[in-house]
Order: structure tokens, then C-alpha cells, then sequence
């Protein structure tokens, strides 16, 4: 049977996937808590990614090397770059870029020195068949949050968007780098700090990838009004739906 790894990003999405999970199993490895289990009928192993490229890549090569899963689903939050994303829309990733990779003059700015390549690509088939997911969810976010939730963050007609995620080290909160990042990479329509480096170690084994995020914030100086009510009542219940609908096809 095939195995299908979940990373989250964060506690409260990993929480509501292992709600759903009714036998899980805790392996410790490289200090972090693998649960391996089965959600609607697949065997799953689920696991936080830890926050950073090289947490989360360390995170992804245990997945790969030692639970062996067949294809790889990170879920998280993002900030919205992109016109037209916005807070409480979701960004299925169709490529990634590490916007911090710079090995320039030796290597074009962004591309990763040996791969020949800025870009990781996700896999097509599985971010189509999450993406799908992704609007039947959002098409019934009402269902899904409440209104009261929606009234809060002012979500109205949240939509799904598929293009370019950029990761890096750094939580970007000012104007002023935002708009560094969408001179720089014009295409990008989120960032987040794990989803690149995640996908450059499914290239190198080889492993079918896909990127959801959820936009919690327009990484800009507005903080966000209340980014752990976001995260409790917006983000994780998002994942765990749009995992759910996508594993019930
Ligand atoms: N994750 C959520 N929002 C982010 C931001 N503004 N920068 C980097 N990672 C994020």
C-alpha cells in the first residue's frame, strides 16, 4: 500500500490531521515525533516539519530514508506576494524557489549550484487533485469556519490560486522586503521558510511533492490582527478539510 507523508508546518494543523488519525503509532527520530497511522483507508505518516529550510529538510529526509512514503504533502501558512492573494486564500505550490539562494557570480542568482535549476517543480498530478480539493473546500468556507470566523478575518469569497512559492529564512514582515521579493522573483505569489528546500529533497530521491499554504498574513508591516486565532480557527481547519476531501477521492 502506498504511504503518504504529511508535513504541517505547524501544531495545531498536525493536531486536527492526528484527530482524524484513530491509531497512531509516535516514532522518535532526529528528536522529532513521526506518526504513523492510517486516515481514510491510506497509511499515512504525519509529522511537524519545524520551521526553516534546514529543520524542515532534515525532517523530509527522515520521511524519505526511513519511512519510506510514496509521496510527500506539505501544509502550512503563507504570506500572500501575488496581487490578488489574500489573507485566508490558499496557494497550492505548481514550482518552488529558495529566494535566499544566492551563489552569484559563480551561479546565476537563485538557482541551486550543481542542479542547473532555481526551480523545483511540485508534482503535477498531486497539486491538480490538491488544488481541487483546495476549491471545493473554500467553495463551502462558511461550512468549514463559521461566519462568525469568516466576519472576523473579513474572508469573503476566499479562492485557491496555483504558481510559484518562494521559501527563505526569514519571516518577511516590511513593505520594503516584500517588494524586494516580488522585483526580484515578479512571478511568486507567496513565501513561506520550508516548501523549497522540502521540494529539493523529493527531486533528489525522486518523490512525487505538493505545497498548500494558507495566506495568514501579505508579509508586509500590517502585523496580522490575531495570527494564532488565524492559525486555530482558519489555517488548520483548512488542511485537515482540504487533506481529508483530496484523500476521500
Ligand atoms: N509564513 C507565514 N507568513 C510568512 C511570512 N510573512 N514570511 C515568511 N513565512 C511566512
Amino acid at each position: 500500500m502506498a504511504v503518504i507523508g504529511i508535513m504541517s508546518a505547524l501544531h495545531e494543523e498536525l493536531a486536527a490531521v492526528l484527530a482524524d488519525m484513530p491509531d497512531e503509532q509516535r516514532v522518535v527520530v532526529a528528536g522529532r515525533d513521526f506518526w504513523v497511522g492510517q486516515w481514510q483507508g491510506y497509511a499515512v505518516v504525519a509529522v511537524l516539519s519545524r520551521i526553516g529550510k534546514v529543520a524542515a529538510a532534515t525532517t523530509a529526509t527522515v520521511m524519505l530514508e526511513r519511512f519510506g512514503v510514496d509521496a510527500l504533502v506539505f501544509t502550512g501558512v503563507a504570506g500572500g506576494l501575488g496581487p490578488g492573494v489574500s489573507v485566508g486564500d490558499v496557494v497550492v505550490a505548481s514550482g518552488l524557489v529558495q529566494h535566499d539562494m544566492d551563489a552569484s557570480p559563480l551561479f546565476p542568482r537563485h538557482e541551486v549550484p550543481l542542479y542547473g535549476r532555481a526551480l523545483f517543480e511540485a508534482d503535477a498530478a498531486l497539486s491538480a487533485q490538491l488544488a481541487e480539493a483546495a476549491q471545493q473546500v473554500l467553495q463551502s468556507a462558511e461550512w468549514h469556519l463559521g461566519p462568525d470566523t469568516l466576519a472576523q478575518f473579513q474572508l469573503s469569497s476566499p479562492k485557491v490560486h496555483q504558481g510559484l512559492i518562494v521559501s527563505g529564512d526569514r519571516f518577511v514582515s516590511t513593505n520594503a522586503e516584500s517588494q524586494a521579493l516580488c522585483q526580484a522573483l515578479p512571478d511568486a505569489l507567496a513565501v513561506e521558510m520550508e516548501g523549497a528546500a522540502v521540494a529539493q529533497v523529493c527531486w533528489d530521491y525522486g518523490v512525487p511533492f505538493a505545497a498548500v499554504r494558507t495566506i495568514s498574513d501579505r508579509a508586509d508591516d500590517a502585523a496580522h490582527a490575531d495570527f494564532n486565532r488565524f492559525i486555530r480557527e482558519v489555517a488548520s481547519r483548512y488542511s485537515r478539510a482540504i487533506l481529508s476531501q483530496w484523500l476521500a477521492k
